[in-house]
């Protein structure tokens, strides 16, 4: 039987702790404690933490918290406000610290084994418990605070109005659900690496990083690997869309562009996404007004300026037309990753990833040998159309002919679309 008091316990451990303790910061807070202490205002969970039965209660679904901590002589109810305090820390540390369950607990709990290191316990250790805790800036607390605090600033409104903020634990898919290239992995753990070891690069003064182009057709992933970027290196994510900040507001288009590179400023750590790249060569070779043209060169110089080591921004464009752009315009970027149309193996990775969780009877690898030329996205429709048609015949069970079936079906919408083209 699993004993709340321990989960209890720790709650309250955790409070007295990172109270008592100066050198203890935020990110020294297992996350779900974090999320519930954290006052937006403060862009912290500010001390002292008063620990209420709400909070048990939210925070573990324990009903009778008041009956439950009866129990322990070392715990207080303050009756007016519902607040639950530790009388003696020494009494109450040493009680948790004699149950089994409680060792888990202290390695994943940088305050908790910050405590107990102190006191000199046999195979704790601070650091390491601190490296198993994903820092704040995943939470989407920590993106809201940034949010209200450049809300409140002067033009700020107008700034968050150019961009989508999406805060890493909100990502659905990680990387470990993308199937990617032997390339894109490469480059991926060269960032990951640089990212780490921004203070090093920043000592030998390599300032030209961290900008990265990733090209392909339309469906191929580049969207999805940027958000996993995100997830994966635990920084906020920040997309925005060329032609939305020049169709919205023509005109400012150049005054937007300086805009957003403020506001990602503000907000780093993070990933600054820019989608449709290939827009700025549009404007170049067209004659639109004078004012388009001076918004790509003020667009261009904005990315020359911002730094991943100084800025700590990680800038990533994305376009499917890459023949669009010119020199200039490549000679930004550090890295280029490419987003070929998968092949057969790929396919049925994908395939199999998508399927992952779906029960039936049939074969990724023969459906990956006649899908030539499909992108991930196309596969995705493939499986979503075929688990349509197996529920319309009231299965939740996937065959070989349902996924026949949908690529048919999506051949012909194909046809379809190109002879619509050609009129
Ligand atoms: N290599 C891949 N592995 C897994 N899923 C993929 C892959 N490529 C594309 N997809 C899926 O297809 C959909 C569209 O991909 P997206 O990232 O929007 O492509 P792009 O931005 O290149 O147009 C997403 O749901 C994505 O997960
Ligand atoms: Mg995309």
């Amino acid at each position: 039987m699993k004993n709340p008091l321990i989960d209890i316990l720790e709650i309250l451990l955790t409070a007295e702790v990172y109270n008592r303790h100066e050198e203890l910061d935020v990110n020294d807070l297992p996350k779900p404690i974090r999320k519930r202490f954290w006052k937006k205002e403060y862009k912290s969970v500010p001390k002292p933490i008063s620990v209420s039965v709400d909070d048990i209660k939210f925070l573990l679904g324990i009903e009778n918290v008041v009956k439950e901590v009866k129990s322990l002589p070392f715990i207080e109810v303050d009756k007016a406000g519902f607040r639950l305090k530790i009388t003696s820390l020494e009494l109450a540390s040493s009680w948790f610290n004699k149950h089994d369950e409680s060792k888990e607990k202290i390695e994943t709990n940088p305050s908790l084994a910050f405590y107990y290191e102190q006191l000199k316990e046999d195979g704790v250790d601070y650091i390491s418990a601190k490296e198993k805790v994903k820092p704040k800036e995943v939470d989407r607390e920590w993106v809201d605070s940034l949010i209200s605090e450049i809300e409140e600033e002067e033009g700020g409104k107008d700034m968050l109005k150019l961009v989508r903020i999406i805060a890493p634990e909100d990502i659905m898919q990680p990387l470990s659900d993308l199937i990617l290239t032997k390339n894109q992995e490469e480059k991926i753990e060269k960032i990951v690496r640089a990212i780490k070891h921004r203070e090093y690069l920043r000592q030998i003064g390599l300032y030209d990083i961290g900008k990265l182009l990733m090209v392909g057709p339309p469906g191929t992933g580049k969207t999805s690997v940027a958000r996993a970027l995100s997830e994966r290196l635990d920084i906020p994510f920040v997309e925005v869309r060329l032609s939305m900040i020049t169709d919205q507001y023509l005109g400012e288009t150049a005054k937007n562009i300086d805009r957003v590179f403020e506001l990602v400023k503000k907000l780093a750590p993070c990933i600054l996404f820019i989608d449709e790249f290939d827009f700025i060569a549009k404007t170049r070779v067209s004659d639109e007004h004078a004012a388009l043209k001076r918004a790509v060169n003020t667009l261009l110089k904005a990315i020359d300026e911002i730094s991943l080591t100084r800025d700590g921004v990680l800038l990533i464009a994305a376009t499917n037309h890459p023949r669009m752009l010119d020199s200039a315009a490549w000679r930004r970027f550090d890295e280029i990753m490419n987003f070929p149309q998968p092949d057969a193996s790929m396919r049925r990775l994908i395939l199999d990833i998508v399927t992952r969780d779906i029960e039936g009877e049939f074969d990724t690898a023969e459906i990956s040998n006649v899908t030539e030329g499909y992108t991930g996205s196309d596969l995705r429709m493939v499986i979503r159309e075929a688990v349509l048609s197996s529920l319309v015949d009231n299965r939740k069970y996937l065959t070989q002919d349902d996924l026949v079936e949908a690529v048919d079906n999506f051949n012909e919408r194909a046809l379809i679309k190109s002879s619509d083209n050609s009129f």
